[in-house]
């Protein structure tokens, strides 16, 4: 009868009767209170969790730039020198995080020469998504300005698939070359920035293997090798990242490093993996078992991180070389776009809310491997963080993730034991399973713990034991994210839908205890004595 109840408040997009079929195989549903706990291991520290994780990705396509992030300095659009204020306001929100610019795919067709001087005398290119033209409105001074009136850092992505290793070099030179040494330095000064940049983060090409030349790995590490050959210092410590593989494509990996390591090794800092979880189902329609299985491909990030980790580890035993993973999230079919210039645009739920925190876990889980990691796209596109046109903008459910997680940043992931009940979905047989709960832990200073968890049963709730080996709680806070309809979302009229809640959270004797909502992320704030 209860289920009954609750089936009602699901996603109107989501059939009753497949609803009903899957929760009658969800073999978790049975679980009771005690079969839940949760053990933080205080004293098995893992790495420190860098903000960057938690870092975004803004490419020349559909309405990121334009519209996006650019709205022109006469517009009406509330915007500092062009820049939507908005915006800015909110990536502020993100802390200290790294934005990945100019592609994707546009970066390997990208001149960067074509972004500098005086606007009106830039050219108007054939853009790569072959939409629009590219007007070049927005260069790479206008980015470095966002990145500052934002405070995050800059990450360029250079052009391998048409450019060339001087055309490269020069970027570098133009923007790291100290104040009147070169004639590069020179120009830069006289567009606007007379000090040196201090770029440290560069990519060296995009999906190599796609839209990135379909190199083959041999002949990408020839490429790479060239490309890195001749850039320039400048007293800046070059943190070089080569396109990793499609998804946990682990002959891509092995491939490279096996010409890698047949010379001279080329400087590599961070090894880039894409991995898109795609969709299931529509952006806002799917049944349970879609739910299911959209969070289930998310969780895939898991085994990836572990299998190229242990590759690399291969060819670069000490692991100097980190995971960079530079691009992922969701991706759904078109049809949900606010605009329909908006390429890859699609409305953003309260699940990939859940996909957006299982992935910060995942990544948190694995704060000694994973440098930085880009979620696609900051805004507009594909797993967005916000979304924006004319003057309407609205933060998605996976903004609100984004901020939640926040005191993650810079901490000491620490190891959580979970026990809880697969949850067994589909038609399969047997079914597939996906954990019912999973999360991430860190500490910051000697007396805060943050515990992020994801719940992903979509009708019950789990009353959940929580233990802190080698420590007490004096003090709980609780944050949550979720809504009673599972493709909840937030809209221009409605954008308080989706936005977490904190709630006072009951300390009983040494252990904690708290019930987490159905398809839900929580916050666990906790003040250790
Ligand atoms: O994020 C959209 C596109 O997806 C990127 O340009 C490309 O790198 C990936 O295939």
């Amino acid at each position: 009868m209860k289920r009954r109840t609750i089936l009602r408040g699901l996603a109107g997009a989501a059939t009753q009767g497949s609803a009903v079929t899957a929760l009658n195989r969800i073999a978790g549903a049975e679980a009771s209170a005690s079969d839940f706990s949760v053990t933080v291991l205080l004293d098995e520290p893992i790495g420190t969790i860098r903000p960057t994780v938690y870092s975004q990705f803004a490419e020349h396509i559909g309405g990121v730039i334009y519209d996006g992030i650019w709205v022109g300095t006469n517009s009406k659009v509330p915007n500092i020198g062009g820049i939507r204020k908005a915006l800015v306001e909110h990536v502020k929100r993100l802390g200290k995080v790294v934005v990945r610019w100019p592609g994707g795919c546009f970066a390997d067709r990208y001149h960067w020469r074509d972004g500098i001087g005086p606007v009106a005398s830039r050219p108007r290119r054939f853009g790569r998504w072959r939409e629009v033209t590219e007007p070049n409105t927005f260069g790479m001074h206008e980015f470095i300005r966002f990145c500052r009136l934002c405070d995050v850092e800059p990450y360029f992505a250079a052009n391998v698939g048409t450019g060339s290793p001087e055309e490269y070099q020069q970027w570098v030179e133009y923007c790291n070359a100290p104040a009147g040494s070169t004639t590069l330095a020179d120009e830069r000064a006289a567009n606007g920035d007379r000090e040196p940049l201090g770029i440290r983060y560069w990519g060296v090409g995009n999906e190599s293997w796609g839209c990135g030349g379909k190199f083959t790995p041999e002949d990408y590490c020839r490429e790479y090798r060239k490309f890195t050959e001749w850039l320039p210092e400048y007293g800046v410590k070059l943190y070089l990242i080569a396109a990793g593989p499609n998804s946990n494509d682990l002959d891509w990996t092995r491939r490279f490093f096996t010409k890698w390591i047949d010379g001279t090794r080329a400087p590599i800092q961070g090894w880039a993996p894409h991995y898109y979880c795609g969709t299931t189902g529509h952006a806002l329609k799917f049944t349970i078992d879609q739910w299911y299985e959209q969070l289930f491909k998310a969780n895939r990030m898991e085994t990836l991180i572990r299998d190229q980790w242990t590759v690399l580890g291969l060819f670069d035993p000490e692991h100097k070389i980190k995971l960079v993973v530079d691009e992922w999230g969701g991706w759904h079919p078109a049809g949900t776009e606010i605009n329909p210039a908006h390429r890859f645009e699609q409305m953003g739920t309260l699940r990939d809310a859940l996909v957006a925190a299982l992935t910060l876990d995942t990544f948190n889980r694995h704060a000694d491997k994973v440098d930085m990691a880009n979620i696609a796209q900051l805004v507009n596109n594909l797993h967005s963080l916000f979304l924006a046109a004319g003057d309407r903008f609205v933060a998605t459910p996976s903004f609100h993730v984004f901020e939640m997680y926040r005191p993650h940043h810079g901490g000491r992931s620490v190891r959580v034991d979970v026990h809880a009940p697969e949850l067994a979905f589909g038609p399969g047989k047997p079914p597939k399973q996906i954990f019912r709960i999973a999360g991430s832990a860190s500490r910051t200073g000697q007396r805060a713990l943050t515990l992020t968890l994801v719940h992903t049963h979509a009708t019950d709730p789990a009353e959940v034991t929580i233990r802190l080996r080698g420590g007490l709680a004096r003090e709980l806070g609780q944050t949550v994210l979720t809504h009673k309809e599972l493709n909840a979302h937030n809209t221009f009229e409605q954008p308080g839908t989706v936005v977490p809640r904190s709630s006072p959270a009951e300390l009983r004797g040494s252990d904690l205890h708290c019930v987490l909502a159905p398809a839900s992320v929580t916050r666990l704030d906790v003040t250790l004595g």
